[in-house]
């Protein structure tokens, strides 16, 4: 084999290690990114990945814990604790008129950080309907904008408005705020 040749095939070699690298921090960028419009909706946990529609979510019900999904690259975004997101149902007349405009079919999405201390607002107060955190007893009404309604929550929960596209739950917008807590 001459030197040339050798030579064309180390730096092919390389060149491919380099492609390689940088193709990976872009994949687990994309799992660490927020959510994007267009984006679908997954269960957390659902190994099939099924993209869902509002027939998923019980009107009333206590919250669904989803994580969004590129459509294309089907890659989840759950590679930040910062992208957990819950969805309620509602009958849209419950709404008021700012929650009803990001929601899709009385299906509206917010981020499932406490603002208080980061942790998951992931308990439901089915007599008052309102979402509800244990940690220190903070509650969101999710009907307004996940306004605090109780507690030491110092802000709403940021929204995610939603969309339906070929009758999917879709991300409309990015969050209506930066995803932050107080640190507890
Ligand atoms: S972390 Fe939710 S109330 Fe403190």
């Amino acid at each position: 084999m001459n030197e040339d040749f050798c030579g064309r095939r180390s730096v092919l070699k390389a060149t491919v290690a380099l492609g390689l690298a940088q193709l990976l921090p872009a994949q687990d960028n994309s799992a660490a990114s927020r959510p994007k419009e267009g984006d679908l909706l997954i269960k957390a946990g659902d190994a099939s990945a099924t993209p869902l529609t509002p027939a998923d979510i019980r009107p009333g019900a206590s919250q669904t814990m989803v994580f969004a999904m590129d459509p294309e690259s089907k890659i989840i975004r759950n590679g930040s604790r910062l992208n957990r997101i819950l969805l309620v149902r509602f009958e849209p007349d419950k709404l008021t008129s700012e929650t009803r405009a990001r929601a899709a079919d009385g299906v509206v999405a917010y981020s499932a950080l406490c603002s208080h201390a980061g942790c998951d607002v992931s308990d439901w107060l089915p007599d008052e309907q309102v979402l509800f955190c244990s940690c220190h007893a903070s509650k969101f009404e999710p009907k307004d904008g996940a306004k605090v309604l109780d507690g030491p929550a110092p802000t709403a929960l940021p929204a995610l408005p939603l969309k339906l596209v070929d009758g999917k739950l879709t991300v409309a917008k990015t969050f209506t705020a930066r995803i932050t807590f107080e640190q507890g």
